[in-house]
């Protein structure tokens, strides 16, 4: 990972520390990446309902849409599936949803506490092939810390 990604790390860890709420987490940790990662339209989290779909949480960026369901789009599929999906190229994914038009890749990783997908968080650019293995691995360790505390 590089420094800019683990000094951010270190940031959201001291961010979290002794702080349990969901929701003022999600809201920091999206602030975070926001400052962080470059050339990026969104960036915030989708928590899954007591049925099971996802619900638009905290984020940055332009407003997003509120329901998703389980298993459709990118955000539906990463949920089903339970693993980070790197999508280098958003207009080739079957099923894409669309909130910003100007969004060409994408990167969504499960947030998981005691085993269990609580919620996703999501990161879009407008760059092709935006995110490689390095944000990768900055978001699921985001999410982890997450899953961590909650
Ligand atoms: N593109 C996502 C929808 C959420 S927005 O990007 C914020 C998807 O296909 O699931």
């Amino acid at each position: 990972m590089t420094e800019r990604y683990k000094n951010a790390l270190k940031q959201a860890e001291s961010l979290l520390r002794g702080v349990s709420e969901n929701v003022p987490n999600m809201a920091n940790l999206s602030a975070l990446i926001w400052q962080t990662v470059e050339r990026i339209n969104w960036a915030g989290f989708y928590t899954v309902t007591d049925a099971g779909d996802l619900l638009l949480g905290p984020f940055q960026g332009k407003p997003a849409c509120i329901r998703i369901p389980r298993g459709k789009g990118v955000c539906g599929t990463a949920l089903e599936t339970g693993r980070t999906l790197r999508v280098p190229d958003v207009h080739r994914f079957p099923g894409h949803i669309a909130c910003d038009e100007a969004s060409r890749s994408e990167v969504v990783t499960p947030v998981y506490r005691s085993g269990e997908i609580v919620a996703v968080l999501d990161v879009d650019s407008p760059e092709p092939d935006r995110f490689g293995e390095d944000e990768a691995a900055f978001f699921e360790a985001l999410a982890t810390l997450l899953g961590e505390n909650a």
